[in-house]
C-alpha cells in the first residue's frame, strides 16, 4: 500500500482526488490536511468533511491548515468553484469534526514517525508543505515523494502563473528548492484529464452517494469551465496525482529544471520549466507531460464503485 496525505483545498476537483484515494485499496490515505486556496480555510474544511460524509469515509482525520499565503494577499477562485468553494451538490452539514491538530503539525508529525514511506500529495496552494518545512528541516528526507498538482509552461490564472503556485509562490519557492523528489502534475498534463460527456455518462450510473455526488459536482464544473475558460470538458487536475500515485503509468514524466518566479512583474507564480535544458542545471522535477485518458478514468469509476 502506498501512504499518502492529500493537502487540498476543496474544490471540486480535489474532492475527486479524495474519492479515488479513499476508494482505492492500493492506497492508504493517512490523512487530509486543508488549506486557504478555491475558498478561504474554513470552508475548504467543512468541504473536506462534506467529502468524507458523503462517501462515508470515517477512519480519515481531517486538519485545517493555513488560511493565508505565507507572504502574499489571499486569493480564492470563486468563478470557477462557486462562493463555498464546492458549489452545486447539495449536501448536508457535515456530523464528522475536524481534528484539534493543526495541518502543519500533523504533517510533521506523521513524517516524523514515518519510516520514509510517506507520500505528500498537495494539490492546492502549497503553504502547508512550505510551512511544514521551514519549521521542522527534518522532515525533509522522510518524504518519500512530492505528488503535487500546479503549475505547467503556461498559465490559467495569469498567462504565466496556474492558480496552486500563483496563490503563494514564495511557498512553491520553498518547496521547488528543497531537495525533494517532486513529480509535477501541471496543466500540460491535467487539460488532458477531462471529464468528457461519456465519463460523464459513466459515472452517472454509479449507483451510489459517491457517484451521484461526483456527478453533481461534474455539471457544474462544467458549466464555469465553459464560462470562464470556453472549454467544453472540464479538466479534473488533481485527480492527477492521486492517479500517479496509485499507478505511474498513467502518466510520461520528463525529469526537467524548474524554478519558480516570485519577483517577475507579469510572471508572478511561473513555473520557469527548462524544457530545451538550457540552463544546464540539476533537472529537480519529474514534469508529467501525457496522460493515459482510458486508465485514468477506469481508476476514478473502479474507485467510485467502491464506496456503498
Ligand atoms: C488548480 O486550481 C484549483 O482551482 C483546482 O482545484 C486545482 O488544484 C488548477 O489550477
Ligand atoms: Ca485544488
Amino acid at each position: 500500500k502506498r501512504k499518502i496525505i492529500i493537502d487540498c483545498d476543496p474544490g471540486h476537483d480535489d474532492a475527486i482526488a479524495i474519492l479515488l484515494a479513499a476508494g482505492t485499496p492500493q492506497i492508504e490515505l493517512v490523512g487530509i490536511t486543508t488549506v486557504a486556496g478555491n475558498a478561504e480555510v474554513e470552508k475548504t474544511t467543512r468541504n473536506a468533511l462534506k467529502v468524507c460524509e458523503i462517501a462515508g469515509i470515517h477512519d480519515v482525520p481531517v486538519m485545517k491548515g493555513c488560511g493565508q499565503p505565507m507572504v502574499r494577499k489571499r486569493e480564492t477562485a470563486a468563478d470557477i468553484h462557486g462562493d463555498s468553494g464546492m458549489d452545486g451538490p447539495v449536501l448536508p452539514e457535515p456530523t464528522r469534526q475536524v481534528e484539534n491538530e493543526h495541518a502543519v503539525d500533523f504533517i510533521i508529525r506523521k513524517l516524523l514517525e514515518s519510516d520514509g514511506d510517506i507520500t505528500l500529495v498537495p494539490v492546492g496552494p502549497l503553504t502547508n508543505i512550505a510551512m511544514a518545512m521551514r519549521r521542522e528541516p527534518a522532515i525533509l528526507p522522510k518524504i518519500q515523494e512530492i505528488v503535487l498538482m500546479g503549475g505547467g509552461t503556461f498559465g490559467n490564472w495569469t498567462p504565466a502563473a496556474e492558480f496552486n503556485i500563483f496563490v503563494d509562490a514564495e511557498a512553491a519557492k520553498v518547496v521547488f528548492e528543497s531537495g525533494v523528489p517532486i513529480t509535477m502534475m501541471g496543466l500540460d498534463l491535467t487539460h488532458q484529464a477531462l471529464a468528457t460527456y461519456e465519463v460523464a455518462d459513466r459515472i452517472a450510473q454509479i449507483d451510489n452517494p459517491a457517484g451521484k455526488f461526483v456527478s453533481e459536482l461534474l455539471v457544474f464544473f462544467r458549466k464555469t469551465y465553459l464560462e470562464v475558460f470556453g472549454f467544453e470538458h472540464p479538466p479534473v487536475h488533481d485527480v492527477c496525482s492521486v492517479a500517479y500515485c496509485i499507478d505511474p503509468s498513467v502518466v510520461e514524466t520528463r525529469k526537467l529544471r524548474v524554478d519558480i518566479e516570485t519577483r517577475g512583474e507579469l510572471t508572478y507564480g511561473m513555473t520557469v520549466v527548462d524544457v530545451g535544458g538550457v540552463t544546464g542545471r540539476e533537472p529537480n522535477v519529474n514534469v508529467a507531460m501525457k496522460l493515459d485518458h482510458a486508465k485514468f478514468w477506469n481508476m476514478v469509476t473502479a474507485a467510485l464503485q467502491h464506496f456503498s
